[in-house]
């Protein structure tokens, strides 16, 4: 099977990056990561990218803190375009994509959340969780479209949320469950994609 070449921007440790990259490693996702991106300059991620050689830079955001300046998103298509890459893995990107990359990769950018949206979109959602009382929460892998955390759903994994759990606890559990999930519909969709384009 043709191996499907993706691309990962990341603000953060990555840790969704890695377990993609474990899963290509072990043959398990038909994927070429070609690229990671991150708009923070030290940012775990771009390590990550670097132990595994895969090519990584550094896009200095521009003046806005939860978007691109509209050259530079203009700039990350290019990127992107230039490393040949047909599917892009949001994990951890800390900035809503706009028209220039919704418009080059329609239907190709997909994105994981820590909660069932359409509940908890927004920040620290395991937190918006557990303030609501709730009893169970999980994540989500969707499609990317204009609005935040939002886009048609891929897949969702539940977590328990036990009695006891602390922001921090609940957390780790649905990260583990992450982990699991975001590779595994990668896998999916290269298997898919591969068939659409046989
Ligand atoms: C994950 O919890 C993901 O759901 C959210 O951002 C976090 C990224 O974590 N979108 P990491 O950088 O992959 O460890």
């Amino acid at each position: 099977m043709k191996r499907l070449r993706i691309g990962i921007l990341g603000s953060g440790k990555g840790s969704n990056c890695l377990a993609i990259f474990e899963r290509i490693r072990s043959g398990d996702v038909a994927a070429e990561a070609r690229v990671v991106v991150s708009d923070v300059l030290d940012a775990p991620i771009l390590d990550i990218a670097r132990e595994f050689g895969v090519p990584n830079a550094y896009l200095p955001p521009g003046r806005f803190r939860t978007r691109l300046e509209p050259e530079t998103e203009e700039h990350l298509v290019q990127m992107l375009r230039d490393a040949g890459v047909e599917l892009v893995a949001l994990a951890g990107f800390m900035r809503v994509l706009h028209e220039p990359m919704l418009k080059a990769f329609p239907r190709r950018i997909i994105n994981i959340h820590p909660s069932l949206l359409p509940k908890f979109p927004g920040l620290e959602a395991w937190k918006q969780a557990l303030a609501a009382g709730e009893k169970v929460t999980g994540c989500t892998v969707h499609y990317v479209d204009e609005k935040i955390d939002h886009g048609q759903i891929l897949a969702q994994r539940e977590v328990t949320i036990l009695p006891h759990d602390t922001p921090e606890s609940l957390h780790a559990r649905i990260q583990v469950v992450e982990h699991e999930l975001y590779p595994a519909i990668i896998g999916e969709l290269c298997e898919r994609y591969s068939e659409e384009n046989r």
